[in-house]
């Protein structure tokens, strides 16, 4: 079986940063968000992957990922324009062939549940595989309508939700969702759903199967999701110091990862904290929920709940609920701010 996942799109919510790195690539606890979902696909058994991206962005993915990265082989799939995720996925159909397949969302993060759905797919009849989760807002999402184990309908962002199942951002298809997506036209706001290619193959009398989620499920589609998602990786991390520390205090050391060749000095860090290689910080304060990529310089400042880009400067400024670009300088005493910084942007007092 083949996975395909949707990185296309604007990415216009994650503004200004989503100009300068894929949304799908921003480092939460400093591995790109697609490593997360690449290698959960290869634990369901999944090692050859398709990436539907923007043709302007294939270069981004290409210095980042390559053509092998993770233990997956990747091929690139071009979508001229975002039609939407049935558009996105009718144009994965030479790469699948006539297999069934995955479709995963670039941007949604799931603790676990695609083994388990890949191996009930594989034993059912179904033409098609949806994961579903109850949340409080269903009407943000695709939502689903269950009866006898069956999935009875499928409609996208409605304003009076049947259930509160949302659909999960990974589906199996077989071959048969590509003559429904032929059938759809463009929904209210303009997108070929691919809600509604699946309630199709339904309405056709065809059977499609829910499979519940095991664990949190984070849909990264706004800057403040990113933190949050941020925040629940740095949970999860072992601490370990193979740079060097010296006169600083470190609380929560079992959650504060301090990467070879970096430096802190004269600091305080509270964790979950992750740094990477080769960043100098000095006079500090740092944590809890932050990240600090590679080659980031931090004097003098005060950081908690964010995420720091590679080679970012960061001098006598207090940083909250923030995202700092890759090489962005900022020098701002005084207050506390929260903000998203692109990357190569100077802030700095004039
Ligand atoms: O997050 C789960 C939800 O994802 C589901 O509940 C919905 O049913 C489903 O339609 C989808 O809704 P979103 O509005 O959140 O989808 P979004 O536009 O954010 O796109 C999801 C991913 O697909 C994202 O990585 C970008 C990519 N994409 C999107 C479009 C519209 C494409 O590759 N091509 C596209 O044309």
């Amino acid at each position: 079986m083949k996975g395909v996942f949707l990185c296309a799109g604007k990415g216009t919510r994650m503004r200004p940063i989503s100009y300068s790195i894929p949304k799908h690539l921003i480092p939460l606890a400093n591995n790109p968000i697609l490593q997360y979902n690449v290698e959960k696909v290869i634990d369901a058994g999944i090692n050859e992957v398709g990436m539907v991206v923007s043709p302007d962005m294939e270069s981004l993915y290409r210095e980042t990922l390559g053509t092998s990265k993770w233990g997956a082989s990747i091929t690139y799939i071009h979508q001229e324009n975002p039609r939407g995720l049935a558009h996105a996925v009718a144009c994965a159909r030479d790469f699948v062939g006539d297999d069934p397949f995955l479709v995963y969302l670039g941007d949604n993060l799931l603790q676990s549940g695609l083994t388990e759905m890949v191996r009930k797919f594989k034993e059912t009849e179904s033409v098609a595989s949806i994961l579903l989760a109850p949340v409080d807002d269903p009407e943000r999402f695709g939502v689903a309508e269950i009866e006898d184990g069956k999935v009875v309908d499928l409609v996208e962002k409605p304003d009076h939700p049947p259930s509160d199942l949302a659909i999960v951002g990974a589906y199996l298809f077989n071959r048969d969702i590509f003559p429904a997506i032929e059938r759809i036209e463009p929904s209210d706001r303009g997108e070929l759903e691919i809600t509604d290619a699946i309630a199709y193959l339904i309405n056709e009398g065809r059977n499609v199967t829910p499979s519940e989620l095991e664990g949190w499920w984070l849909d990264v589609g706004r800057p403040s999701d990113v933190l949050r998602a941020n925040r629940v990786l740095l949970e999860g991390i072992d601490g370990s110091v193979g740079g060097e520390i010296r006169d600083s205090k470190l609380s929560d050391r079992s959650k504060i990862v301090v990467s070879e060749n970096s430096r802190i000095e004269s600091s305080e860090l509270r964790g979950p904290i992750h740094v990477a290689e080769t960043s100098h910080i000095v006079n500090s304060t740092l944590g809890p929920n932050v990240s600090i990529g590679k080659g980031v310089e931090l004097q003098d400042a005060e950081v908690e709940n964010a995420i720091i880009m590679d080679k970012a400067r960061i001098e006598k400024a207090a940083l909250t609920g923030s995202l700092i670009g890759a090489n962005a300088e900022i020098r701002l005493p005084g207050t506390q701010v929260k903000t998203i910084v692109g990357s190569q942007a100077r802030i700095v007092e004039w």
